[in-house]
């Protein structure tokens, strides 16, 4: 990581021995325009980053680090469409998704052309279906949608459904079936009726096995009501970049959709797979949510180095991993229609940057990614936040909050609002009820970083900020780690092993040698299946 930049490098870790004895609080004291340093505003978000442990110096270091390390020309890069993925050989073009410019001469026409084809596919899709124009199978309207994947061919499309879920929708009703264990199915066909439903498989690569078993059990389902396999497929669509498995697997042609390989699944929420989106919103909103994402694109190309927020909020991080020595941060959304955030959060962050061998091909010797985790305040405050106040281990925390209390509940919102407030001064100036025996037990030291990230209102622009706000300080930092953060080759290895052991449960003949523990595991199994 240093040797582009070893001065800053060394400038850093030498601030960060003293920083460990400076209080936040006092940092207030001596600069009274922290409070502007350290927030910015920009496409509907707030970015209050005053409560971290660092002041102007090292935020100076910081940017300058970011210089050096080519975070600017890294940014433009990706925007213009250059290899920022070596392992797959591929450009990673999600912002091109959300583009109204046509014109960036950048980015080849005909990308932009097939991107506008797609988008127009699904507006007359929705439009269709909305309208009762596109019917079932048998004829009647549609009123269920069954999104089927996993990762980023779910992760986002339901953060946004159950987020927004409050915007006026059209009639459609859309459900995510994401999980294996068969229960999850059965909960929801009792809420589902094969006529109406239309199910989507949603799977970059179509190969995907749990994916493509849940859609074989929905298959099923569909075939007992229907009783003719074209029209149970006639009922199904695909959003793929493999069209050609898609056909195989007999989804007709035209209720196939598109996304391409330059389109990583955990930054696909953009692509064809914000379908479900489109259908449960109208295509009006879906463009909305793209536009917010598009706010934060432009801020991030153009906003001066210290005022950019990816920039800010990834610095941020840096200096707390590989600084301070965090190895896991917290997201507390006090917003229960943020849930599925920490969740999203997990996959983008953890699945880009948690990696250990950088660009240039060697294993590194400095942290990536910490460990992203998290869940809704104030249920948070009752669980692990004890740990945050006390334990032995430094998480900062970004806190997640938007200002427009529901109509009917304002007082549930004060109290919720003051309560992420509570935390984050709580965490940032410690205290001590003052009882002396208990002294020590009910000391709270304090001085825990955390940022409030606030909304005036959560709605499609400003969650579309929100998700491309992250997505860039992911890139950000994994310029600064020197990885890559568009490939994932660690999730094979898992599916690889699971192949050959469920040839072992089902025949049990796989080619492979298993260790002792792992035979024994698929012995008990088999054993309790076979007799039950
Ligand atoms: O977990 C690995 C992964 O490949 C993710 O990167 C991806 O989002 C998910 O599986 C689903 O993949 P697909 O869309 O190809 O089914």
């Amino acid at each position: 990581m240093k040797e582009n930049a070893t001065e800053q490098f060394d400038i850093l870790s030498s601030l960060a021995s003293g920083f460990k004895k400076k209080r936040i609080i006092d940092l207030f004291k001596s600069d009274p325009n922290r409070m502007d340093t350290f927030s910015i505003e920009t496409a509907g978000l707030h970015l209050d980053a005053s409560k971290q442990l660092l002041d102007n110096t090292v935020y100076a270091q910081l940017t300058k680090f970011a210089v050096k390390m080519g975070v600017p020309k890294a940014i433009e890069n990706m925007f213009r469409g250059g290899i920022v993925n070596p392992t797959e050989n591929r450009a990673a073009l999600h912002v091109a998704l959300r583009s109204s410019k046509s014109a960036d001469p950048w980015i080849p026409k005909d990308l932009v052309s097939d991107v506008q084809n797609v988008l127009s596919k699904i507006e007359n899709f929705v439009d269709g279906i909305v309208n009762g124009r596109l019917r079932s199978s048998v004829g009647v309207s549609i009123t269920d949608i069954l999104m089927i994947g996993v990762g980023g061919s779910n992760l986002g499309p339901k953060l946004v459904c159950k987020a927004l879920r409050e915007t006026k929708s059209t009639h459609l009703r859309v459900k995510f079936l994401d999980h294996l264990d068969g229960r999850e199915f059965d909960k929801l066909k009792n809420l589902l009726k094969p006529e109406s439903t239309l199910c989507v498989i949603a799977s970059k690569s179509f190969t995907t096995s749990e994916t493509l078993q849940n859609a074989a059990i929905v298959e099923k389902w569909m075939n007992s009501s229907l009783k003719d396999n074209k029209l149970t497929k006639s009922q199904f669509i695909a959003i793929t970049a493999d069209e050609g498995k898609a056909l195989s697997y007999g989804i007709p042609k035209g209720n196939i959709f598109r996304i391409w390989d330059w389109v990583g699944g955990r930054y696909s929420v953009w692509s064809a797979m914000g379908l479900p989106i489109a259908l449960k919103f109208g295509f009006a909103a879906f463009k909305e949510f793209l536009a917010g994402a598009e706010l934060m694109d432009d801020h991030f190309r153009s906003a001066p180095i210290d005022r950019n927020m990816p920039i800010m909020l990834g610095m941020l991080g840096v200096w707390n991993v590989n600084f301070l020595g965090a190895h896991s941060y917290a997201v507390i959304p006090y917003e229960e229609r943020l849930r599925e955030l920490p969740s999203y959060l997990q996959q983008l962050e953890m699945e880009s940057n948690g990696k250990r061998v950088g660009s240039n091909n060697t294993p590194i010797d400095y942290d990536s990614a910490p460990v992203t985790w998290g869940a809704l305040g104030t249920d948070a405050q009752h669980s692990f936040c004890q740990l945050l106040h006390q334990g032995t281990r430094f998480v900062p925390v970004d806190f997640i909050i938007s200002l427009t209390p529901p109509k009917e509940y304002v007082t549930n919102h004060d109290v919720l609002l003051a309560n992420c407030i509570a935390q984050a001064k709580a965490l940032m100036i410690g205290g001590n009820s003052g009882d002396t025996n208990l002294y020590p037990y009910k000391e709270i030291i304090g001085n825990r970083p955390s940022s409030i990230i606030s909304m005036e209102v959560l709605d499609m622009r400003t969650l579309g900020a929100l998700i491309a706000l992250y997505e860039h300080k992911t890139y950000v930092q994994s310029v600064i780690w020197k990885i890559n953060p568009f490939d994932q080759w660690g999730v094979n290895l898992g599916k690889e092993f699971a192949t050959s052991i469920l040839t072992d449960l089902s025949e049990g003949n796989s080619a492979d040698q298993h260790d002792p523990s792992t035979e024994e595991q698929i012995r008990r199994y088999k054993n309790l299946r076979n007799n039950s």
